[in-house]
């Protein structure tokens, strides 16, 4: 085993792209492949990489003894095969996100890395950016006291896909995110939505999720709207906090806003008093989260590590995502979440 991990990423198309960028200029990784059925595409990210190999078909990615860790950047659809190929042939896995379209795909490739210990990761981006990371340290220290409610907002008009609605394609990121923050998994979901461009396909989606003990939060995704927001409003009881991704340098604002009681009850109504308080915008340091996902891949495979997004997080999600689908082609009905089988929890 040579020192440096060595890596291949399947799949080369606009996401792809950045993820090859990264490998080449990781320290501790070394790109030995670049696979992509199209050929077009692949002879275009060949002719940036020199000395790297090229391949069109999975199977000579599984086959490579040099390769350790193979990131999966293909279309959703093609997930779960490819993700199993790699995974039956021995390799640690990173898959993009969603980890795969179907729940029992997910358990499926949860339960072969455990079996065989191989290292699954899933790229909910999200999390390896610092400015959610300051946010779940302001929540785990109790800055923001209970959390009430978890708002995200994820809309622009963008890039409009055929074979995934923009649940399936953005809220991915902010279910990670609701997840990762509230620390526990939602009771049921509740979605609606539209497709106004193409038949089948919603380009815009709302959807509810209810938390053990009350709390709540809404995810607006969407490809069909003016503006561009990439937004998370954490509400707590003695803070709120925004993380503004679409703010170039002032990621978190936290602000000292809230209502109080007051301590004695002294009519049949509440005294509630509001608090508006000072407004704190925090250093968070600038890192390029995508290449903090990509060193940790790299340092899961080397330390076999269990990733900060494995593939069981992947599954969550998916399940909150599967949950949603079935409320949107019901017209809004909720949908309960089941818990995780025990043998993959
Ligand atoms: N983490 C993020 O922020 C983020 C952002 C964008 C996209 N993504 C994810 O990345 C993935 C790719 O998205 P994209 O926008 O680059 O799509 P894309 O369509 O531009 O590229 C996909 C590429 O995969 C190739 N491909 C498909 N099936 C293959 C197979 N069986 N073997 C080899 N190559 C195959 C296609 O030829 C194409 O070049 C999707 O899963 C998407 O959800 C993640």
């Amino acid at each position: 085993m040579s020192e440096r991990v060595g890596i291949s990423v399947v799949g080369t198309g606009d996401w792809g792209a950045n993820l090859v960028r990264n490998f080449a200029n990781l320290p501790g990784a070394q790109l030995v492949s670049v696979c992509d059925a199209d050929p077009k595409r692949l002879a275009k990210t060949a002719a940036q990489y020199p000395g790297v190999k090229a391949v069109a078909d999975v199977a000579d990615v599984a086959a490579d003894p040099a390769v350790q860790g193979v990131v999966v950047a293909s279309s959703a659809v093609s997930h779960y095969p490819l993700a199993r190929t790699l995974l039956a042939a021995g390799k640690d896995v990173y898959v993009e996100k969603p980890i795969t379209l179907e729940v029992a795909h997910a358990e499926e490739l949860c339960r072969m890395a455990k079996a065989d210990g191989r290292i699954l990761m899933v790229g909910h981006l999200l999390l390896y950016h610092p400015a959610v990371a300051y946010m779940k340290q302001l929540i785990d220290q109790g800055t923001v006291g209970d959390v009430f409610y978890v708002l995200c907002q994820r809309v622009n008009l963008g890039k409009v896909r055929k074979d995934e609605n923009a649940l399936w394609s953005f809220a991915p990121h902010d279910l990670s995110v609701v997840l990762h923050l509230l620390g526990s998994e939602p009771v049921d979901v509740v979605a609606r939505g539209a497709a106004f461009l193409q038949d089948g396909v919603e380009d815009v989606v709302f959807v509810d999720l209810r938390f053990p003990n009350g709390k709540m939060a809404h995810v607006h995704v969407s490809w069909l709207d003016p503006h561009k927001e990439r937004k998370v409003t954490v509400v707590g009881s003695k803070k709120m906090v925004v993380f503004d991704d679409m703010n170039p340098s002032e990621k978190i604002t936290i602000y000292d806003k809230g209502v109080d009681r007051a301590g004695e009850v002294v009519s049949y109504g509440e005294m509630l008093t509001i608090r508006s308080g000072d407004i704190l915008i925090p250093k968070v340091p600038q890192q390029e989260p995508l290449r903090l996902e990509c060193l940790h891949f790299v340092e899961c495979i080397r330390d076999r590590k269990r990733p900060l997004t494995d593939g069981v997080g992947g599954l969550r999600v998916v399940k909150v995502l599967d949950a949603a689908q079935r409320s949107l082609k019901s017209g809004g009905a909720p949908v309960a979440i089941a818990p995780l089988p025990q043998e993959v929890a």
